[in-house]
């Protein structure tokens, strides 16, 4: 399916019909998140994926009652980490080391960059880490739509009651966003036949060519 077809056809999913999807196509859809480019390439976040159904039964009332919570087959949390440190920093650089050959210069230059973000305020590092999230569950949304699987992004939840049930803090972890995957049900999902809203595209874009 193109690009445009495939966004056309997805829509955030009220109602699912509590089927698995393909396990080739979640791991498609995973490695579509693992690929998402964030800022200096941290990737500062961990997805949780649920499929335990008990679990999601614990997650709905957290989230608004909203029944495509235990109608999906697999519900990801994207968790930002609270604030950088520097073992996550040190992590980090290494990783790259173990990918790509690095010059003694080079690393200093790396570390010249991704060290002093230790001295920000913790607030504005999990500010920058959440969107950095957010990057990872538009790359997830598109990739779903382009396997055909449908999905709804969530923001509709207690964040605070979720990060209690999923222990997310002492994981230095705070829930940001949610993303069902799973297939749509076709009798019950009022929203199937409604048409895309979107904003004009001449007042979206200012083209300054
Ligand atoms: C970050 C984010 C949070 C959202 N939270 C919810 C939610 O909690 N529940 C829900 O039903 N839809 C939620 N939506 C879906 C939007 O309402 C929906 O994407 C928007 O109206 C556009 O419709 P479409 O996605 O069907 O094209 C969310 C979407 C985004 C991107």
């Amino acid at each position: 399916m193109k690009i445009i077809e495939a966004l056309q056809w997805r829509y955030a999913t009220k109602r699912m019909n509590n089927t698995k999807i393909p396990q080739e196509k979640l791991e498609t859809i995973l490695d579509a998140i693992a690929l998402a480019p964030s800022s200096i390439g941290l990737q500062p976040y961990t997805i949780f994926v649920i499929e335990d159904k008990e679990l999601l039964q614990k997650i709905k009332p957290i989230a608004s009652n909203q029944t495509v919570i235990t109608e999906c087959s697999a519900l990801l949390v994207f968790a930002a980490w609270e604030n950088l440190t520097e073992e996550k920093l040190v992590e980090y650089l290494k990783l790259i080391k173990s990918v790509r050959t690095v010059s003694e210069a080079e690393e200093q230059k790396m570390k010249s960059y991704v060290m002093p973000q230790l001295k920000n305020p913790a607030e504005q590092n999990f500010v920058w880490n959440c969107k950095q999230a957010y990057i990872a569950l538009g790359i997830g949304l598109a990739a779903a739509a382009l396997e055909h699987i449908d999905s709804t992004p969530m923001e509709g939840f207690d964040k605070t009651q979720l990060d209690e049930l999923l222990e997310l803090k002492k994981h230095g972890l705070r829930s940001q966003v949610l993303l069902t995957l799973g297939n749509r049900d076709e009798a019950n999902d009022t929203l199937i036949k409604e048409k895309k809203v979107r904003r004009e595209k001449e007042k979206l874009f200012i083209r300054l060519a």
